[in-house]
């Protein structure tokens, strides 16, 4: 069976032709042609795959596209605007957030969910918002401090420095 599904992502309305059991991180990557979202488990565990959908971070492998008719749909390719980083892609960029880059996606939309509903997050709502999410790389330090750094940008304390060159 298939479903016609009427949806936005990144701000672009789409109606696609979708089987109903596509997942929507397949949705994504081979209909729609966004590969920022990663694939990193067999399902549910790791948090590579993280989306916002209507501003909620949630794992686009447990999630059909099939029942996403009618949301917003945000992936970090969406993110940077003219060429310009957000605060939170700074961040990871200022502090190493990033080392082989897998979870950085992931890490990066339940971050940038987090700075939406908290400008001044303490480490351990940093930690508890990011429990979703599994880095085998960095330890987590870079990456809390990289989610600092965007809550002190965005607060107007940290010199904007990361603008995309190329
Ligand atoms: S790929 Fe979705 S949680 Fe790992
Ligand atoms: S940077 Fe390699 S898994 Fe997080």
């Amino acid at each position: 069976m298939k479903t016609i599904l009427s949806l936005t992502v990144n701000g672009h309305a789409r109606d696609d032709v979708v089987p109903d059991n596509m997942l929507l991180v397949d949705y994504l990557r081979e209909k729609v042609g966004l590969t920022g979202t990663k694939i990193g488990c067999d399902g549910g565990e790791c948090g590579a795959c993280t989306v916002l959908i209507d501003g909620r971070p949630r794992h686009a492998c447990l999630t059909l596209a099939a029942t996403c008719g009618g949301t917003d749909i945000e992936t970090v390719d969406g993110l940077s605007k003219d060429g310009r980083l957000t605060a939170i892609q700074r961040g990871f960029n200022e502090k190493l957030g990033s080392q082989c880059g897998f979870c950085t996606p992931g890490m990066i939309m339940a971050s940038e969910a987090l700075l939406r509903r908290n400008a001044n997050p303490d480490e351990d709502a940093i930690r508890q918002a990011l429990a979703a999410n599994i880095c085998r790389c960095t330890g987590y330090v870079k990456i809390i401090e990289a989610v600092q750094f965007a809550a002190k940008e965005l607060a107007g304390g940290e010199l904007a420095t990361g603008e995309l060159s190329q």
